[in-house]
């Protein structure tokens, strides 16, 4: 399994040790909970497992001989209390949180409740699987308490917008029988502290809530917990008329709502710690409750009470939009989660969650902050990112994500004037909620790479990372990554650092630059260059590019008005295109291709120029790849080199297509005379 990529970061490869390395070793592992599907248990077995593999060490598990020395103990706190005695000097923790410390070959691993613990046993694998035996002694909490990552899988077994195979949950309008790969999920999803999984489309199927499904649910749920990680479904807003029979599925009619409470019900019967509901509704074509002109709170809030009583929440989806009409230069999609959402501020019950994805279009290349996390403030927000690179390359090109994401969790909206970065929104801190944090669209297949290539992987680990803690360094968890799955040889860490940290410039760059947006094609695949089609349709990505100027006019004075939506020093800075930020600029401004950037160049040489330095970059990849030849299992070298070397001749499609394509629009040449004619 190690070489086909199954254990992701988990490998566990064998490190030489010194005496001095084995005296810091434990011979007895002390889990507190004998129970086998409980998360000590199962930290117990891994640390087992670890020890040998990694260290040839052959430790026994025993349940409660506290004081054995040369011993790694794990449990709870409680569990630590009642079996071992005193706690004095452990700090108290937070829910999910956990406390290491490391002296010798004494390890002790307390969590605040079990999937704390079991969380500090991956962090005590994680220093040993990278030969770090620095002492320790500290505890750490959780940013936020929603941790989630959502999976696009639909009944039949396909993914949506998933590119490592076929659906580890269902097959055939069912759950799978063979649920063993749900466990190895379920074990990476827990090693970076992943607690919540939602396991279908948000373009959900009501076939999902048959008795047979509900019980294949239960059997998933089953897998997940020892991991503790729960489960969540998305739902189907009509589903009772289209499950169930009635000929209605109104928010506010009294057997829909009796409906889905017995409904809830039943599912909870089989999955008692079922975390929530997620609902995408009114949005591309889903059904919802505006259909029957209630609101979007007032749809949220039936699952709401209707998951109440049993400890639930519901993650509502604010990327709710209708088509829209070109031929109107006021007309934008970016505003339209805050003009659903703003008005509703204050009216969601207090188990919703309001999931708004990073910006206000849809998960591409660059973009603004989302406007609508500094427009709710009675309202619970989570932040959505994507780790599957829908619209970034579909895993056969490779982008690190995270320091896109942290141009958004990083920036600050400024609300009253006041400090307000988004992740300080999203953890609930800025607003004073308690619920709050974030979800990834991972969507993992049945690939052996779990994503589709063995690179993409950092993306899954980084998202887990930063979810706790989101102040955390890109470029620093990248390098955990590398260690963990590729070893400890400097180059291989100094190579794939190099790489990662340049792909999603590089990427940027030769596709859409200057906040122009991805310029994939939109229409269907979403997967390599097609300018032409962003505009002339009602999906409302439109770069408006003509012979003369381009971009999207966003600005209150002379736009779409969106600026308006941000506080006002936001507002302002980007309503006014000399503090417009270059690589925003199209996004908020129609120019001509003779503007002149920050830079000094024009924007048509800076796409040219771009688009050459970006395919250049991305060729380097494979360069610095193929240094690694030897360093690296055959298996996992060659799988990577052959994705490289099509990203290698892809960035020059991409390159060639939008060069050709600006310039055939503009007719203005290239001045190092590589675009155009001379
Ligand atoms: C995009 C994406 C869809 C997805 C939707 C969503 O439109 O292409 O596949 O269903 O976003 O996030 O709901």
């Amino acid at each position: 399994a190690a070489e086909t990529g199954l254990d992701g970061w988990l490998r566990y490869a064998t490190l030489p040790c010194s005496t001095q390395c084995r005296s810091q070793l434990p011979v007895n592992i002390i889990a507190l909970n004998s129970t086998e599907a409980s998360p000590v248990y199962v930290a117990g077995s891994e640390i087992q497992i670890a020890l040998n593999n990694i260290y040839n060490v052959n430790a026994s598990i025993a349940l409660n001989q506290c004081n054995s020395s040369s011993s790694v103990i794990v449990g709870t706190i409680e569990q630590y209390r009642q079996t071992c005695g005193s706690t004095v000097g452990i700090p108290e923790l937070d829910e999910d949180g956990f406390w290491l410390s490391t002296r010798g070959s004494k390890i002790q691993i307390l969590g605040q409740n079990e999937r704390g613990a079991l969380y500090g046993a991956f962090e005590y694998l994680s220093m040993l699987a990278r030969g770090n035996f620095s002492q320790v002694a500290y505890s750490t909490n959780p940013s936020a308490p929603l941790r989630w990552v959502n999976q696009w899988d639909n009944m039949d077994g396909s993914i949506e917008r998933g590119y490592g195979g076929e659906s580890i949950f269902f097959k055939n309008g069912a759950i799978v029988d063979d649920l063993t790969r749900v466990r190895q999920y379920a074990r990476l999803l827990a090693s970076v502290r992943i607690n919540t999984v939602v396991v279908n489309n948000v373009n959900a199927n009501a076939t999902l809530l048959t008795p047979q499904n509900i019980d294949g649910l239960g059997r998933i749920a089953d897998v997940f917990r020892p991991y503790g990680v729960k489960i969540g479904i998305s739902l189907n807003f009509a589903t009772p008329e289209t499950l169930g029979g009635l000929d209605a599925y109104d928010p506010l009619n009294a057997t829909v709502v009796k409906w889905w409470s017995n409904m809830t019900d039943q599912i909870y019967q089989r999955v008692p710690d079922m975390a929530g509901y997620l609902v995408k509704a009114d949005s591309e074509g889903e059904p919802g409750p505006q259909v029957y002109n209630r609101t979007l709170a007032e749809g949220a809030n039936l699952f709401a009470r209707a998951i109440k009583p049993h400890g639930g929440i519901v993650m509502f989806r604010a990327f709710v939009y209708n088509q829209l009409n070109e031929s109107n230069w006021e007309a934008d999609r970016a505003k339209a989660a805050v003009n659903f959402f703003k008005p509703l501020d204050g009216k969601f019950d207090d188990n919703v969650v309001v999931q708004i994805k990073y910006g206000p279009i849809h998960f591409q290349v660059r973009e603004p902050t989302s406007p609508l996390f500094a427009n709710l403030f009675k309202t619970n927000i989570a932040i959505e990112l994507e780790v599957t690179q829908e619209y970034l390359g579909q895993q056969s090109h490779l982008v690190y994500l995270p320091p896109l994401w942290k141009t958004v969790l990083d920036f600050d909206l400024r609300v009253d004037h006041k400090p307000s970065l988004v992740r300080d929104i999203v953890t609930g801190k800025r607003f004073n909620r308690t619920l709050g944090g974030s979800a990834a669209v991972v969507n993992v297949g049945t690939n052996n790479t779990w994503l589709g290539s063995h690179l993409s992987m950092s993306n899954l680990y980084a998202y887990g990372r930063l979810a706790w803690d989101p102040t955390a360094d890109a470029q620093g968890i990248l390098q955990d990554w590398i260690q963990l799955t590729f070893g400890l040889d400097r180059a291989v860490l100094d190579t794939i650092t190099n790489m990662s940290m340049q792909s999603w410039p590089a990427y940027e760059s030769y596709s859409g630059n200057l906040g122009i947006q991805t310029l994939t094609d939109i229409l269907y695949t979403h997967y390599g260059p097609n300018p032409a089609s962003q505009d002339n349709n009602g999906w409302g990505q439109w770069t408006r590019a003509g012979p003369k100027s381009i971009g999207m006019d966003r600005t209150i004075q002379n736009g779409t008005g969106y600026t308006g939506q941000y506080p006002e020093e936001i507002a302002s800075k980007y309503e006014n295109i000399q503090s417009t930020p270059d690589d925003l600029l199209l996004w908020f401004h129609h120019v001509n291709y003779t503007h002149r950037l920050h830079s000094g160049k024009t924007v048509i040489q800076h796409f040219y120029d771009a688009h050459y330095s970006g395919a250049e970059l991305a060729q380097g990849f494979l360069d610095q790849w193929e240094s690694l030849r030897g360093k690296i299992d055959d298996e996992r070298y060659a799988h990577i080199r052959h994705r490289l070397d099509y990203q290698t001749g892809h960035s020059i499609v991409w390159r060639d297509a939008i060069n050709n394509f600006y310039y055939n629009l503009s007719r203005i040449s290239d001045t190092a005379g590589r675009v155009g004619h001379h």
